[in-house]
Order: C-alpha cells, then sequence, then structure tokens
C-alpha cells in the first residue's frame, strides 16, 4: 500500500514557519514574521479569488487598523476605509447613539475583511514570499515532533513538502489542524443559537453614518456600509433560511419592519447584489498549542458575529504568536511558546463573553415569551441610559489593549 506520508514529492522546502489557512490570520502572522527576517509560506485549500470575494465582516480596531499601516502591510485604508467614532443602538423605535470617542477615546474603522485580505496578499506578493492558493490533499505530520511537515498538491498539480520547525493552523471555523490535538488532551467549549444572519450587499446610498444595531419584536437587524453605492445589511433569520425564498420585496420589507420607528427612519433602498444565511456559533478549543502546532483565529476559536470581534481577535492572536515564534526561533527555543495560550485566551474570552451578551441582548429568541422581549428592553435601556453601561459596551466594542 503506498503511503501517502513518505510518497515522493517535486518539491521540498525547509521553512521555519508552515502556516495552513491563506485568510487574514494566516497572512498577517507570514507577514509580521517576514518582516523580522523569518520565512513562512501559507497554504490554503480556496483559491485566491474565492477568499477575496467572500464576504465577511467590516468593522477593524483602531489598533487592528494602525498596525495594518505601521507594518508596512498597506495604508490603504486611511484613504479607503472610514473611521468611526461610535454606533447606533435601536430600539423602542428609537435611536441611542454609543459615543466612542467621548466615552472611552477611541474609535474603529469601517474596512470589510475583503480589504483586508487584499492587502494582505498584495504585500505577500510583493515582498515576493510564497503563498500557495487553491491547494487540494493537505496533510500535517509530525506535530508532535520538532520536525513538523505539511505536504499538498498545489494549484498546478505538483507535489510539495513543507519541512518546518512549526506549523501554523490558521484554517478557520472548519479547520482540520484543531483536530490534530489528540482526544484526550483538548477541551471544546461551545454554544449554538436558534438564528442565523441573513446578509445581503445591495446597491444603494448609506442609510446613516454609522453602523446601526436594531433590536425589534419582529427580530435583530444591523445596517451597515460599504461604500458610497453599495451597502451591507442583515437580519436575524432562521437557520434554515433558504436564500431562494427572499425576494428583493422580501428582504426590504422585512428590514423596513426592524427599523422602524417613531422618528420615522427608513432605509433608501435599491436592487439586492448578493444574499446568503450566516450561521454562527460561540466555539473555543483549548490549549492552543500542541507540540509543534499553534492554532491561531477562527480555527481555535469562533464568534457570534454581533459586536465584530472575530477578525480583531484572529488579528490579536496573530500579533501575539508572531513575537513567540520569534522567541521560539531565536536564543529561547521551545519554552517561549508557553507564553502564547496565556497572552491570546484572556481575550479570547472576553470577546467570547461580549459576542454573547452583544448576541442575546438584541435578538429575539424563536418562541420567547413576552417576559423576555420586556426584560431586553430593560437591558438595553440599563446600557444607553447610564454612562457606565454605554462606556462598558464602547469598551468592549473597540478593543482592549494587547496587554490586558
Ligand atoms: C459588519 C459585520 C458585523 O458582524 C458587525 O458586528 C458589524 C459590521 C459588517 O459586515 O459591516
Amino acid at each position: 500500500m503506498p503511503d501517502s506520508a513518505v510518497d515522493p514529492v517535486d518539491t521540498v522546502t525547509e521553512v521555519p514557519v508552515a502556516v495552513v489557512g491563506a485568510g487574514p490570520a494566516g497572512l498577517m502572522l507570514a507577514h509580521r514574521l517576514g518582516r523580522a527576517g523569518v520565512d513562512a509560506v501559507a497554504i490554503d485549500l480556496r483559491g485566491r479569488e474565492e477568499i477575496a470575494t467572500t464576504h465577511r465582516a467590516g468593522i477593524l480596531e483602531a489598533d487592528a487598523a494602525r498596525d495594518l499601516v505601521e507594518t508596512g502591510v498597506s495604508d490603504r485604508i486611511l484613504r479607503e476605509g472610514h473611521e468611526h467614532g461610535g454606533t447606533e443602538l435601536r430600539f423602542g423605535g428609537r435611536a441611542h447613539r454609543i459615543d466612542f470617542r467621548e466615552l472611552v477615546g477611541a474609535s474603529v474603522w469601517l474596512y470589510p475583511q475583503t480589504e483586508v485580505f487584499t492587502d494582505l496578499a498584495d504585500a505577500r506578493e510583493r515582498d515576493g514570499a510564497a503563498v500557495h492558493f487553491g491547494v487540494r490533499g493537505t496533510e500535517v505530520l509530525d506535530v508532535d515532533t520538532d520536525r513538523p511537515r505539511v505536504r499538498f498538491t498545489a494549484a498546478d498539480g505538483t507535489r510539495h513538502e513543507l519541512r518546518a520547525r512549526y506549523v501554523v493552523g490558521a484554517d478557520g471555523s472548519r479547520s482540520t489542524c484543531r483536530g490534530l490535538v489528540p482526544e484526550p488532551l483538548r477541551v471544546r467549549y461551545g454554544t449554538e443559537y436558534p438564528f442565523a444572519w441573513f446578509g445581503v450587499l445591495v446597491r444603494a446610498p448609506a442609510s446613516a453614518p454609522e453602523l446601526v444595531y436594531a433590536h425589534s419584536e419582529h427580530g435583530f437587524a444591523l445596517i451597515s456600509q460599504r461604500t458610497e453605492s453599495v451597502q451591507r445589511m442583515y437580519f436575524q433569520c432562521d437557520p434554515d433560511e433558504r436564500t431562494a425564498d427572499w425576494s428583493d420585496e422580501r428582504i426590504w420589507a422585512t428590514l423596513q419592519a426592524r427599523v422602524a420607528g417613531r422618528d420615522g427612519f427608513r432605509l433608501v433602498e435599491g436592487p439586492v447584489l448578493e444574499r446568503s444565511v450566516l450561521r454562527f456559533r460561540s466555539f473555543v478549543q483549548e490549549p492552543m498549542r500542541w507540540g509543534s502546532l499553534l492554532l491561531a483565529g477562527d480555527a481555535a476559536h469562533t464568534v457570534p458575529p454581533t459586536g465584530a470581534r472575530g477578525l480583531n481577535l484572529a488579528l490579536h492572536d496573530v500579533k501575539v504568536l508572531a513575537g513567540v515564534l520569534l522567541r521560539a526561533l531565536g536564543a529561547e527555543g521551545e519554552p517561549a511558546l508557553a507564553d502564547y495560550q496565556p497572552l491570546a485566551l484572556r481575550r479570547v474570552w472576553r470577546a467570547q463573553h461580549f459576542s454573547s451578551w452583544m448576541t442575546r441582548l438584541l435578538h429575539t429568541a424563536p418562541g420567547a415569551a413576552p417576559f423576555e422581549l420586556r426584560r431586553q428592553l430593560g437591558e438595553l435601556d440599563s446600557v444607553v441610559g447610564t454612562r457606565a453601561g454605554r462606556a462598558y459596551l464602547a469598551e468592549q466594542y473597540t478593543g482592549w489593549p494587547t496587554s490586558a
């Protein structure tokens, strides 16, 4: 029987770090290492075009935005992104602004994940680094030794083997890398939600200058933006909802009902360009390191999208991980890796809490008792009605310093 782990390959590459997953987390890690003179080869099952056109989150913490510029990825965010000094909560038919700048001296940037990815992929190409998109047959081997390997077939059909010192699993919420941590040694925490998001891209001018998170008796809606003429919106739906059942008219009627209020607020309508149902859950796998394998981003933890923590959390993981890997590959050696999980995990669990809290604050569970709706309105009123409540939301939403 042929053993694929020893089959001959066309190319063997010795590289300090092999990164499985070339989304924002994997590419930003490789970029950070590259800047410090350490090579990292990243691979991804998906094609570059596929990743660049998969619509995801839109909000970056100010620290993450600054890191893109200061680490030399790109300064495009400063020209094409939009800095938001606050956000709006709508409930009981009224708008309540949370002023991030005034409350906590912070802001966030509207800059879609697709643009972050494009900037990173361009930067890797500009720096002459190896990124293999559209690979098949990935095998991650020997992570319990100090000579782990990654074998794969590149898009052009050639077989490759990366011989690395460390392998990073940045392969997203459906990670296969995380399954390499032996079952008796790992713990998986998580919870499901009885709803999903129906996401649309629409051709229309913006309906609001900042994001609007709306709670209503009909369910949650989020009004976000993309460009002057394209907007991003979401509304709570059943996880089994089918996009084919949703005409433009039905989508607009649903969104309008969820943001309607006595102030007469209405969304500016236009053709729906794209529609998708986004299921979500809360998930963490510990440990984030086993042997020569380190997990980063959604591979180790997933948050529901409310509050836009996911991408920011992934970028924070790789900021910490890059520092730790540079120490481990330098004079300190492997013991430096022990610092990764404690530094990353504190923020992971804060973000788990915040994302879950904001999700439950704003969504209406199917079949919820009238008491629950009224209680939620009481909670929302407590959040916006006191400076401490508004500051809490502002602080969580805009992120935490790396040391915190
Ligand atoms: C967007 C997505 C989010 O999950 C969020 O909380 C805010 C904005 C967006 O796609 O723009």
